[in-house]
């Protein structure tokens, strides 16, 4: 048993610092828009979906967004939809880092596909570029790089290297709500960029995914797959699944997103906070966002290097739990030592920053409950903590 199953952490109702809590809007935003699905007992595939991806494709900059049941379905159904677009069976293999949430490379073997682990820059935190370059084949379907903890990934590199090899960049963006990139909120960028509505995230619809893209084609394929893939007539010429987002969760997700600009600003502050005690810390690191990028702040993470703190991560961990403070090791194990995806990584593939990051990266209470106070307050009780 490894020392982050065996704290012992109160349960979730006496943390004093839970991990996360939704930026949930208030009652009344929503109650018009519910009020309205319960008078009109349209529960699915109605004015709601419409309204939220409307709106998100205008926020977004995309073509087409496409509103799923989440991030994970989306990143299933699209990867299928982009391997059926390309028609070629021989490219099956997706090119992802392994520093990332396992709900990626799930998809990617829902799919039917097989990912392949590439390593993650020791400073951004992101996929490597040079490292997907690398292990571009005649078999890549495609890339699936990720917008890690909200910082975005270089979208400048990968695109390049995409379009020289001719093979579609996808993008996990589950944290990438708000993040940045030369200026401009990322979801433009690449073939398609897959968002999460899930309850830690800066939008929230209960649950909820979706999907931006610049192909028309891709969009209306994806349509029909979140509808089993019933292509009109209850005939089925690729299968999908039940990927739809329901009303209720699309009227929330959409004052959610009305009200990311809020969010975006309170999670700064929060971050600027943590930045403020830890940056400089010796044995503590930071994640580099590019001057030309700024986070969402989906998560505050650093890393602990214990011969330099004279603590370890899990220890720290232990400590901040007994003081009632909630913590996360995200990504530890990394996804290419996770019992189900080891047999698609050889062992001669060494991935020395994820490895090194998932040892020691330490994610702090991030949401609504977290004021630059609280975090100051976090922060401090982890420089205690040092041995
Ligand atoms: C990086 C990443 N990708 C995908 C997902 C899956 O998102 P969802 O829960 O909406 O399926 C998550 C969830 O937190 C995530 O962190």
């Amino acid at each position: 048993m490894n020392s982050t199953h065996s704290m012992s952490p109160p349960p979730a109702a006496r943390w004093r610092v839970p991990f996360v809590r939704p930026d949930l809007p208030s009652f009344v935003e929503v109650e018009p828009a519910f009020r309205k699905i319960f008078a009109g007992g349209s529960l699915t595939k109605g004015e709601e979906l419409a309204q939220l991806e409307a709106a998100a494709c205008a926020r977004l900059g995309a073509i087409e967004v496409v509103g799923v049941s989440s991030c994970t379905v989306g990143l299933a159904l699209g990867l299928k939809a982009l391997v059926h677009m390309q028609g070629d069976e021989q490219r099956d293999e997706v090119i992802m880092p392994s520093f990332t949430f396992l709900a990626g490379p799930a998809a990617v073997e829902w799919a039917g596909l097989r990912p392949v682990f590439v390593d993650c820059d020791p400073a951004a935190w992101t996929v490597s570029p040079a490292s997907v370059a690398a292990a571009i084949s005649p078999r890549t379907a495609a890339i699936l790089a990720c917008h890690t903890f909200g910082c975005p990934c270089d979208l400048d590199e990968l695109t390049s290297i995409a379009d020289e090899a001719g093979i579609p960049l996808m993008i996990d963006a589950a944290h990438g709500l708000g993040s940045r990139f030369r200026g401009r909120q990322v979801g433009s960028e690449g073939f398609a960029q897959v968002f999460s509505l899930s309850p830690t995230k800066l939008v929230v619809a209960g649950e909820g995914g979706l999907v931006a893209t610049s192909s028309p084609e891709f969009a209306a394929l994806l349509r029909r797959l979140r509808e089993y893939g019933n292509d009109g007539d209850y005939s089925c010429s690729l299968s999908g699944l039940n990927g739809r987002l329901p009303e209720l969760s699309a009227a929330l997700g959409h004052a959610s997103l009305a009200r990311l600009p809020e969010v975006l600003r309170s999670r700064a502050s929060a971050a600027a906070a943590y930045l403020n005690v830890l940056d400089g810390v010796p044995g503590i690191g930071v994640q580099q966002i590019a001057a030309n990028a700024s986070s969402s702040w989906k998560d505050f993470s650093i890393t602990i290097n214990p011969d330099e703190f004279g603590t370890s991560r899990d220890a720290v961990r232990q400590v901040l739990a007994a003081q009632g403070i909630d913590t996360r090791a995200y990504y530890s194990p990394a996804c290419h030592r996770m019992p189900a995806f080891i047999r698609y990584h050889s062992a001669d593939r060494h991935l020395p920053a994820t490895d090194h990051l998932a040892a020691r990266s330490l994610s702090l209470p991030m949401g609504a409950h977290v004021s630059p106070a609280v975090a100051e307050m976090v922060a401090r009780a982890l420089l205690d903590a040092r041995g």
